[in-house]
């Protein structure tokens, strides 16, 4: 049985790491899969064409998520091309760390913009097609940091933190007309995002995991199914962590 069969779902920031794999699994789950990417054009292009082996409709869309007018575009564009959109994960994201005494006004301005301002774009121009379908499912990308604060990481925790108070608020806003609105926080888990980590710090980190492994994007990927899918209909405004019990 496919979890995601019939349903249309935008993902965005698929070009590489979590969000590809979430596209991936998604495709394979029969989901039609609109997915965005930014500066990673190439790899966006190769995605699209990895992703038609599945058999499902799917089309990738160069869209800066935390521009609102890009992301309002963005959707009518969906709407056009599929017909419907289902589910939203809002997943694209980026780090500028450091620590506050040093951190600059636009590394806080540029990581709240693409990590927070993103999920409301993108989450308000959906809500309209969500609200006349009666129907939707929003999974939007928080962090453990998002949860506990990380010394170096004011503006990335900020943003995460701000992302889970939103999504409950949308629960509330939305659940009357059988939209849900979840966060996942995933731990660390191997991308391109955290491979430019010092090894010695990945090492110590490991150790107090409870899992004793760092996570992979599969590992989200999965919860990302089961939220997009009915298996979960009644779950909405929860934050479910991935991270091998860290938190
Ligand atoms: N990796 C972890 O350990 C970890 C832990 C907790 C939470 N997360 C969160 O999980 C999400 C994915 O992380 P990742 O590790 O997979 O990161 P990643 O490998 O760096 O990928 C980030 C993705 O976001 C896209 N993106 C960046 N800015 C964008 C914008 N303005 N508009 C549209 N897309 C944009 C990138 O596209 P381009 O390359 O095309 O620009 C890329 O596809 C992020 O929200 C991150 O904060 C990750």
């Amino acid at each position: 049985m496919k979890l995601l069969a019939g349903k249309t779902a935008l993902i965005t920031g698929a070009s590489k790491g979590i969000g590809r794999k979430i596209a991936e699994e998604f495709a394979k789950q029969g989901a039609n899969v609109a997915f965005t990417y930014l500066s990673s054009v190439e790899k966006g292009e190769a995605l699209e064409q990895e992703l038609q082996a599945f058999g499902t409709q799917v089309k990738g869309y160069r869209s800066d998520a935390s521009k609102f007018a890009e992301a309002e575009q963005l959707i009518t564009s969906i709407v056009a091309d599929f017909g419907a959109l289902d589910v939203v994960v809002n997943n694209a994201g980026i780090t500028k760390d450091g620590l506050l005494m040093r951190m600059s006004e636009e590394n806080w301005d540029d990581v709240i913009n693409v990590n927070l301002k993103s999920v409301f774009n993108v989450t308000k121009a959906a809500s309209k097609i969500m609200m006349k379908a009666r129907k939707g499912v929003f999974i939007n990308m928080s962090s453990v940091v998002g949860v506990q604060g990380n010394a170096g990481q004011a503006n990335y925790a900020a943003s995460k933190a701000g992302i889970i108070g939103f999504s409950k608020s949308v629960a509330k806003e939305l659940g009357s007309r059988n939209i849900r609105s979840n966060v996942v926080a995933p731990g660390f888990i191997r991308t391109e995002m955290t491979d430019v980590l010092d090894p010695k710090v990945v090492e110590g980190w490991t150790q107090d995991i409870p899992l004793k492994r760092a996570g992979e994007a599969e590992d989200v990927a999965n919860v990302c199914v089961f939220l997009a899918s009915d298996m979960s209909a009644y779950v909405t405004g929860q934050v479910l962590s991935v991270c091998g019990g860290m938190l």
